[in-house]
């Protein structure tokens, strides 16, 4: 009805608008007063979480594309081998598990049975299982060792958008909580990161505010057959996480590939007025990342590519080569998914409303699939 809306005309929209709150409530109670994490709730022994050797993250969908950015969290921050797999994938190749690996299932619903399968075989052979999931009670937490629930709230729309940058959190914080149990990372750092992790809620709200131009955009392109999505490190999955909502929400063909990977074949799709949406690494710090990704758009629009900028404020450097420009604000690297994935959330709606499409339930899909 229009009361659950909130006032909404779908609640996808209303979702992604709940984003910041979803953000700051995940984090809410994690924090102590000295600005730590305190992650309690997390009941696996840190006996268990020193000695482990690998971590394994399990899921599907758009909780896959939440895993995999966080391997690059966990494995820069604790230096311990991280694989990402999709969980329908994962126990039919007889994947090498024990008990000195952490295996992570992501999951919105908590009832994914690709995922729950998965986490069945992995505590088979003895693995432990820590379950991120935002549905209290669900299945997947009941039969994990551990679980730290993300606060985003029921989600009803069946593209997830609220659900996933809670679970980013949650990735986030199980990444620090290892750092800080397996002393990786001094506390002074974690704690850094925990102040920036902190302030992001206000940065998407400051996306939010931002996205008409967006709509705009996507009002534009509704009558395209493709887009392309690319990224590099962290916005490769956020490219991945693009594109499978344009698919999910718009019927569009569409697909996300690494920035890197053009020379080897996507470039030959580019052809005259392409739209290709292009996240962009923040110039600060890495910014052998950001160069790549400039001369990647400029490959691309000399072909004929309508270049779609997601860049940091700021980045003057993207300018005369982005057709369409979207700002985000400036964040640590790591956590720019938080705010990058907006634009593509919100563009994804618009494009699916203006070609007609019922939001909340795209055909086809259902909100959770409790068959393999
Ligand atoms: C379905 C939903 C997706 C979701 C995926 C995994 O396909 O349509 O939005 O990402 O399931 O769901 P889960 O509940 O395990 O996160």
């Amino acid at each position: 009805s229009a009361a659950e809306k909130g006032g909404y005309p779908s609640f996808m929209l209303k979702e992604i608008a709940e984003q910041p709150r979803a953000v700051a409530d995940t984090l809410l109670g994690r924090i102590d007063g000295s600005g730590a994490l305190s992650l309690d709730e997390v009941r696996i022994p840190p006996e268990a979480l020193r000695e482990a050797d690998k971590v394994v993250i399990v899921a599907c969908g758009t909780a896959f594309h939440a895993g995999l950015i966080a391997k690059y969290a966990i494995e820069h921050w604790t230096r311990i081998p991280c694989e990402v797999e999709l969980a329908s994938e994962f126990r039919h190749r007889d994947p090498i598990l024990d008990p000195q690996t952490l295996v992570i299932a992501v999951s919105q619903s908590g009832e994914t049975m690709d995922t729950l399968m998965a986490l069945r075989h992995a505590r088979e052979q003895g693995a432990r299982v820590l379950a991120i999931c935002n549905t209290n009670g669900s299945t997947i937490p009941r039969e994990s060792d551990a679980v730290l629930y993300t606060h985003a709230g029921p989600e009803v729309a069946v593209a997830s958008t609220k659900a996933f940058l809670t679970q980013l959190v949650a990735c986030y914080l199980v990444a620090l909580y290892l750092a800080q149990v397996r002393g990786a990372k001094d506390a002074d750092e974690i704690r850094a990161v925990v102040r920036d992790l902190s302030a992001i809620s206000r940065s998407v709200e400051r996306v939010l505010e931002t996205m008409e131009p967006v709509r705009e955009l996507a009002r534009a392109l509704a009558h395209k057959d493709t887009v392309l999505f690319l990224g590099r490190h962290v916005g490769y999955p956020v490219a991945l996480e693009g594109a499978l909502k344009l698919k999910e929400l718009a019927y569009m063909h569409a697909e996300g590939f690494a920035a890197g990977e053009l020379k080897h074949g996507p470039i030959a799709l580019v052809e005259d007025d392409l739209p290709v949406v292009v996240v962009v690494p923040s110039p600060r710090g890495r910014s052998v990342l950001h160069d790549k990704m400039v001369s990647s758009i400029q490959e691309i629009r000399a072909r004929g590519a309508r270049t779609v900028v997601i860049a940091e404020e700021g980045d003057d450097e993207v300018v005369p080569y982005a057709d369409h420009l979207i700002l985000v604000p400036a964040v640590p690297t790591l956590l720019q998914p938080l705010v990058t994935t907006v634009p593509l959330q919100v563009f994804a709606c618009e494009l699916a409303t203006t070609r007609g499409n019922e939001v909340d339930q795209p055909r086809n899909l259902a909100k959770s699939v409790t068959v393999e």
